[in-house]
């Protein structure tokens, strides 16, 4: 008598993966989850401690793996991100901590943390700065594939501190180049005052959405308030470190900043209207939408010199 072949679950009380995926993934779509399955999937993995591609040749749920996913999944339908239940966010090469109260880090940032890579490497020993570090993703980032660079992140709100300094840790156990963690609001007309004139590389990705916008759930609920709006048309955080990183960089230093996808246009006008940048250009997403601005600081004209200097002459 020819048998078929044995599912890993078959003939044993566990729920074969492929079958809880697509209850799950029935269920997200209902709650309007985008990428429904590959969440359930991810989920399925998380719970089962097999990456997303071993799935299929993974053992069945046990019935106590089974009651976890199906409380995940309930909260995934009630729009609680992904990387919340699951507790890490991947950015580049990266799996940072992330819950309540840090922003979790995008895919498209990446685009960004990419060119300050490509541009950090540049330099032999540049000095990278990170404004708005939330979990640490781009700093982290820079540092691990710059080892040479010295790293700096800053960040204000104390919730995501604690997550950026854990985050830091757990990459200075693992070998990258300790980064330096500074407590501090971006906006300050005084920030980073030892840097003034001295950095390579600076990024940014500040919250910029117009205060307008409605966000999606998991946005709007998990989220903080303050890492995702800025103010009411969305440059608030801008507008002064546009003015302030004019003073940090160093002549022909580099600024990338990412901005609203409505922001194409007025973020780097904003530069040009500064005064103290060149080569300004403006960068797309993987789904060509406007993303994130670049500049270089001016060595020549009326605006070259430090901001002390610059602000004086103007007033
Ligand atoms: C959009 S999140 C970016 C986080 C991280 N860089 C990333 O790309 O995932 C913006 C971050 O800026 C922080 N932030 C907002 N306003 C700030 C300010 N005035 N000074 C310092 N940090 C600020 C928020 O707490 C949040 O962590």
């Amino acid at each position: 008598m020819s048998t078929l072949p044995q599912q890993p679950s078959e003939g044993t009380n566990r729920e074969r993966p492929t079958v809880a995926v697509a209850r799950a993934a029935r269920m997200l779509a209902d709650a309007g989850v985008e990428g429904a399955r590959a969440e359930a999937e991810l989920l399925a993995a998380y719970v089962l401690g097999v990456s997303r591609g071993r799935l299929a040749l993974a053992d069945g749920f046990t019935p106590a793996q089974r009651d976890r996913f199906d409380a995940l999944v309930t909260r995934r339908a009630d729009r609680e991100p992904l990387q919340h239940l699951t507790g890490t966010a991947a950015f580049r090469h990266l799996e940072l901590a992330v819950g309540p109260g840090v922003f979790v880090p995008r895919p498209e940032t990446e685009l960004l943390a990419g060119w300050g890579v490509d541009q950090a490497r540049r330099i032999p020993e540049p000095l990278v700065v990170d404004l708005c570090s939330g979990s640490g993703a781009i700093a982290l980032a820079v540092a691990q594939e710059v080892p040479a660079a010295r790293v700096v992140a800053v960040e204000g709100s104390p919730e995501a501190l604690s997550w950026l300094r854990r985050n830091a840790a757990d990459r200075a156990a693992a070998g990258d180049r300790p980064i330096e963690v500074v407590a501090a609001d971006v906006t300050a007309p005084d920030l980073l005052a030892d840097l003034a004139g001295r950095v390579d590389v600076l990024l940014c990705n500040p919250p910029y959405v117009p205060a307008d916008v409605t966000v999606p759930p998991e946005v709007g609920r998990h989220d903080p308030a303050n890492a995702v709006f800025g103010g009411g048309d969305g440059l608030s955080v801008i507008r002064p470190v546009v003015a302030r990183v004019a003073v940090l960089l160093r002549p022909g230093g580099v600024l990338g900043m990412e901005h609203d996808d409505t922001h194409g246009e007025v973020v780097p006008r904003l530069l040009a209207e500064d005064g103290r940048y060149a080569s300004i250009a403006d960068h797309t997403d993987l789904a060509g939408r406007p993303r994130f601005a670049t500049a270089s600081r001016r060595a020549d004209g009326p605006h070259a010199g430090d901001g002390p200097a610059w602000q004086t002459a103007s007033s």
